[in-house]
């Protein structure tokens, strides 16, 4: 029965296949398919959505407590925010398999406080780290290991636990070798000063972000720091921009001023927000930025005194801030006392002079006033001795009686 069909089939239709002809070319189809796909990616950590291209890993809102394991070794993008992470032990990247190809890293939103030494080594493509919204109060100096690494961003925005932990993150930026490193964002930490020198190192540094801290002064201008209008800021040579928007600042004293002028002619400086005081400290502030600046200086305003109020200071007269006469204007002042004490002893000179010349007129003229004098005095005599003589006294009594 087989063998007729099949000379059925054959005798039927020359030419087409047998259906084990039909099995052998399906399977034959399958290895051709298998072999074209990639070999088999490693496994998507469980927790976690994977897509490629681009080679993406997103494990987002989990409730995760650590890093996951497993994370598929050619990942370029690797999200992990919104989980209850807590600490990056290192050594090693994130604890786990080397990741070689990642370029951006976000560990936002979590409950990251202490970050140890090697966290970050071995990642020799990372450009964007996202540390925003944790907690941070121990980071290692030696985090990013001691190769070179490649970041270009790093976002640190609320990511302080508390504002003494930018001194570790500091001294984290000065040891780390971060040449390429274009963007730090520090906005939200609470922060009221700086450390001497914090962002020195960054060589490359163009932008930083230090909007929404408690920042009343800069560098050198915080009150423990001897003052003394030396600054102490020292900002990376290629600053482009500097946002400052809603800190402290009432103004910036002549020291910072100065050295802004000097060694950042073009930076791009946002005080939006800030409370200033619209008086004499503001003076060297407002002097540089009336130069056209970059930035927001037409939107600014004074906060005090209360006159003036929500005045933009690009339109305050120099009247209005009531400088002291002090610096320059003590020695213009001082020059003319000088001026007007030459002037009156060179009329006195003149004056003796004339007398001088006169001398005898001056003389003639004095013996006639004495002259005149006696002979007034005389006259006066003369009567008095009639007035004081009794004779003549009672006589012209008598006839008037
Ligand atoms: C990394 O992030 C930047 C900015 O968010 C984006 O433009 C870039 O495409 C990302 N790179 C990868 C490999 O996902
Ligand atoms: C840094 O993180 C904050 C908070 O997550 C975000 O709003 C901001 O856009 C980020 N900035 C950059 C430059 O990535
Ligand atoms: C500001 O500092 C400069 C240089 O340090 C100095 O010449 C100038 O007199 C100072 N101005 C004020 C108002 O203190």
């Amino acid at each position: 029965m087989l063998v007729s069909g099949y000379q059925q089939g054959v005798s039927a239709r020359p030419g087409s296949l047998s259906p084990l002809g039909t099995g052998l070319l399906l399977l034959l189809l399958l290895l051709l398919l298998l072999m074209s796909c990639p070999p088999p990616a490693a496994p998507c950590p469980l927790p976690c959505d994977c897509s490629t291209p681009p080679e993406t890993v997103k494990c987002v809102n989990r409730e995760l407590a650590t890093v996951p394991s497993g994370i598929p070794g050619g990942v370029r993008s690797l999200v992990i925010s919104g989980n209850r992470i807590a600490r990056l032990p290192g050594p090693g990247p994130l604890g786990g398999s080397p990741l070689g190809q990642l370029v951006n890293l976000s560990l936002r939103a979590n409950r990251i406080a202490a970050v140890g030494a090697g966290a970050f080594a071995s990642l020799p493509r990372l450009q964007r780290l996202d540390l925003s919204e944790n907690r941070l109060v121990s980071v290692s100096p030696a985090a990013f290991g001691s190769a070179p690494c490649p970041l270009r961003e790093l976002n640190l925005s609320r990511a302080l636990g508390e504002p003494s932990a930018l001194e570790q993150v500091a001294a984290l930026l000065a040891s780390a070798r971060l040449p390429e490193l274009r963007s730090l964002q520090l906005s939200g930490n609470r922060l009221s000063s700086l450390p001497p020198g914090a962002f020195s190192g960054l060589g490359s540094l163009r932008h930083l972000g230090l909007a929404d801290n408690s920042l009343s002064a800069l560098g050198g201008d915080a009150p423990g720091a001897g003052g003394g209008g030396g600054s102490l800021l020292q900002l990376p040579p290629q600053l482009e921009t500097l946002d400052l928007r809603r800190n402290a600042l009432r103004a910036l004293a002549n020291g910072t001023v100065s050295e802004l002028r000097r060694r950042h002619p073009d930076l791009r400086l946002r005080l939006a927000g800030n409370p200033l005081a619209c008086d004499c400290r503001l003076e060297p502030l407002l002097a540089w930025l009336r130069h056209g600046r970059p930035g927001d200086a037409e939107s600014l305003v004074c906060a005090s005194p209360e006159s003036l109020r929500e005045r933009p200071v690009l339109q305050l007269r120099a009247a209005e801030l009531h400088c002291p006469l002090q610096g320059d204007m003590e020695s213009v002042l001082q020059t003319s006392y000088v001026f007007l004490g030459i002037v009156l002893a060179l009329i006195g000179v003149i004056f003796m002079f004339v007398l001088y010349l006169n001398r005898k007129g001056i003389k003639k003229w004095l013996y006639n006033v004495r002259d005149a004098c006696r002979d007034h005095m005389e006259g006066y005599h003369y009567r008095y001795e009639i007035n004081s003589d009794p004779r003549l006294t009672n006589l012209s009594s008598n006839s008037e009686a």
